[in-house]
């Protein structure tokens, strides 16, 4: 990992909620290469516990810590027990989500409001428990939300409701913590290859391909892709910009770019 180190985060510290797997694991081990000191947070003990080792085994510093964001006071001992470590926080991603795909109508009241609990309340429990625990001025907060927040889909009421309550709940915190030099942003991905979410939303190869063939770009992205989104983001060279959702999403938000419905065709120039 030493021949990869560029060091834009040395001597900063990472506290990454659902680090434990997929997009936001992604984050962390690219945030390790750049220097930072990693706090990997998520509910699953043996998961972080894999998360963190693979790190430090990668030439990296790692902490794992169990709390499930639902939970404020487990977040708050984590913040607590990461800053005994490691001092200061300058960088809080919250990325933590559940997900499942289910019609409105056979949705029950549980089922909504679970994946609000997780993605939009655990939200704002993960950026209100670290408050206190900040570098400031010079901290940055980064909340993965999607599409989802801004576009409406199918069988995703309560995903969309919760990503689009992160959105607002960026803006509202960049206004309130901005005057104390704490920049609040989000990061929208588009399908991201290789992920939980894709196999929860796209689980056959038929239905991969379709939503392929709707993204402008024609591709899924990769964890690297949403890693050089936050890693631009969480560093200082993101200094002036804030309460921002930033899409890293092959234009999905666009909406369908295939050109199923007027037929083939071909340009010639
Ligand atoms: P993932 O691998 O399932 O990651 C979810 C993470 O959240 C895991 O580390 C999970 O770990 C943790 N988690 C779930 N519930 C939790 C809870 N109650 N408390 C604490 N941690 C919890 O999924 P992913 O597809 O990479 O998604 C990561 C983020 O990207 C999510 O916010 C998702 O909405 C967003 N996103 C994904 C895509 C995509 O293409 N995949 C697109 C747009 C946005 P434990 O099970 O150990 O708790
Ligand atoms: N369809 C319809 N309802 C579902 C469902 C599905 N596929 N999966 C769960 N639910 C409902 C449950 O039936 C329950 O409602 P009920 O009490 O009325 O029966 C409610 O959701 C809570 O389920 P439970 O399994 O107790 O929740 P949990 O807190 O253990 O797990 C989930 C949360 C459901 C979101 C789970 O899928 C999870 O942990 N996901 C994390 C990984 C993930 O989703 N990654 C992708 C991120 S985009």
């Amino acid at each position: 990992m030493d021949a990869f180190k560029h060091n834009v985060l040395a001597g900063k510290t990472a506290f990454i909620v659902g680090a434990s797997s997929g997009i936001n694991l992604g984050i962390a081990q690219h945030f390790a290469r750049q220097g930072a000191r990693i706090v990997v947070v998520s509910r699953t003990e043996a998961k972080i516990a894999a998360a963190a080792a693979g790190i430090v085994e990668a030439g990296g510093d790692a902490l794992g810590i169990a709390a499930d964001v639902r939970d404020f006071a487990a977040l708050d001992a984590a913040f607590m027990q990461a800053s005994d470590r490691f001092g200061k926080i300058d960088i809080v991603i919250s990325g933590a989500a559940g997900n499942f795909v289910a019609p409105a109508a056979a949705m029950s009241a549980n089922g909504f409001k679970t994946v609000i609990d997780i993605d939009l309340i655990g939200t704002f429990n993960v950026l209100r428990a670290s408050y206190p625990y900040l570098n400031r001025p010079g901290a940055s907060l980064l909340s993965i939300t999607a599409t989802q927040g801004t576009n409406p889909a199918m069988f995703q009421a309560h995903a969309c409701a919760a990503k689009a309550g992160i959105n607002m709940l960026t803006k509202c915190l960049a206004m309130e913590w901005g005057p104390e030099g704490i920049r609040v942003n989000a990061i929208s991905p588009g399908p991201i290859a290789g992920t939980e979410g894709m196999a929860r939303l796209t689980p056959t190869p038929e239905a991969e391909h379709a939503l392929k063939s709707r993204l402008a770009l024609r591709d899924y992205g990769s964890l690297r892709d949403v890693a050089d989104t936050a890693l631009f983001l969480a560093s200082d060279n993101a200094r002036y910009i804030t309460g921002s959702i930033i899409e890293c999403d092959g234009g999905c938000k666009l909406g369908d770019a295939s050109t199923s419905d007027i037929g083939n065709f071909s340009i010639k120039m």
